[in-house]
């Protein structure tokens, strides 16, 4: 049945932010964290520690950590890509890690430059480097239903990238519809192969929200045990190597449906929609949160 209560991954500083064009100051998303933290959101995704070359939008995450390390609240995770990125991130102060697999070999390139293979042999390393300090690590599986290169991508692929994140110790494994092509149709067997081997408790869903199907993916979702759910405030986002990709569900929409649903979220959603009105202005567009646009009366 429908969990009593959802913890919510706000993904919006790192993956919402990370495909913007225009640099954003990083005072703004320090500020934005702050704000996102002061909601009663449980997890805040702060950045990642990637390639500045790769994704320029985040090579300021040295100092968005720094900045934001000593909130009390949240937990405050960063992606990490690999060892150099785990290291500069502990330094940096991070007390909670994230890996990023892909079940699609042509994304796996895109997007981190190795194999599927290659990406576990080097989390492996970055995960037992984890342990040693007590870090947890989460793991995402991108591509989880569908690749901008292949196409379609089977449950049981998705299914074995999973269980080798999970194997390998990651507490939580986040399943990515990367180019958020899902509709429930698509994830119900998806669903269905991953927790034939890996337990429901530790899974999440992360959906984007290029053809509106965000909300029913995650009702679907949370009515197979899911009660782990990602999402952005003001539907930022959007993947640089996955063109044509547009954000992730919005953090206000999910809170709005939860709410209506009775599920307890612990998120205050008029400091919510404050959090997204402060950002969307910063970037200069309208939210893209449906229910944000509804409730501020404009
Ligand atoms: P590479 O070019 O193969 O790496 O990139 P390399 O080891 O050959 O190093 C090349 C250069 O990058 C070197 O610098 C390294 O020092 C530097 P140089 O000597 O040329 O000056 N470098 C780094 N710098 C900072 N931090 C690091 C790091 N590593 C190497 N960690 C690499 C491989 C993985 C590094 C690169 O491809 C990369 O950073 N990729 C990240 C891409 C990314 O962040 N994508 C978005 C997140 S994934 C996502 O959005 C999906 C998700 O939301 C779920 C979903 O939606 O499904 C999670
Ligand atoms: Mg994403």
């Amino acid at each position: 049945g429908m969990p009593n209560h959802v913890k919510i991954v706000e993904v919006g500083a790192r993956d919402g932010l990370q495909n913007e064009k225009k640099t954003v100051p990083t005072s703004v998303k320090v500020e934005l964290i702050q704000k996102l933290v002061s909601c009663g959101l449980p997890v805040v995704e702060v950045t990642g520690f990637v390639s500045p070359k790769w994704v320029p939008q985040l090579s300021d995450a040295k100092d968005v950590m720094e900045a934001v390390k000593d909130l009390e609240g949240a937990r405050l995770p960063v992606l990490t890509p690999n060892m150099k990125g785990f290291e500069a991130a502990v330094a940096a102060g991070a007390k909670e890690v994230a890996v990023f697999a892909s079940a699609s070999e042509s994304f796996s390139k895109s997007n981190i430059n190795c194999s599927i293979e290659e990406s576990l042999v080097r989390y492996r390393a970055v995960t037992s480097a984890a342990k040693k300090l007590a870090i947890p690590i989460r793991g995402y599986v991108s591509c989880a239903i569908g690749c901008p290169v292949e196409g379609a991508i089977s449950p049981s692929k998705v299914a074995y990238v999973a269980k080798e994140l999970h194997d390998m110790g990651c507490f939580e494994i986040s399943l990515g519809d990367t180019i958020g092509i899902a509709t429930p149709g698509t994830v119900v067997p998806m669903l269905e192969a991953v927790m034939a081997v890996v337990p429901v408790e530790k899974l999440a869903v992360h959906f984007h929200d290029t053809y509106g199907q965000s909300l029913s993916n995650i009702l679907v979702s949370l009515q197979m045990g899911i009660s782990t759910v990602d999402s952005s405030v003001a539907g930022l986002g959007g993947c640089p190597y996955a063109k044509g990709a547009t954000g992730n569900v919005a953090t206000e929409d999910v809170v709005y449906m939860l709410n209506g649903l009775g599920i307890k979220t612990n998120v205050d959603l008029q400091k919510l929609l404050v959090a997204g009105e402060f950002i969307s202005k910063h970037l200069g567009r309208p939210s893209g949160s449906k229910a944000a646009i509804a409730l501020s009366g404009a």
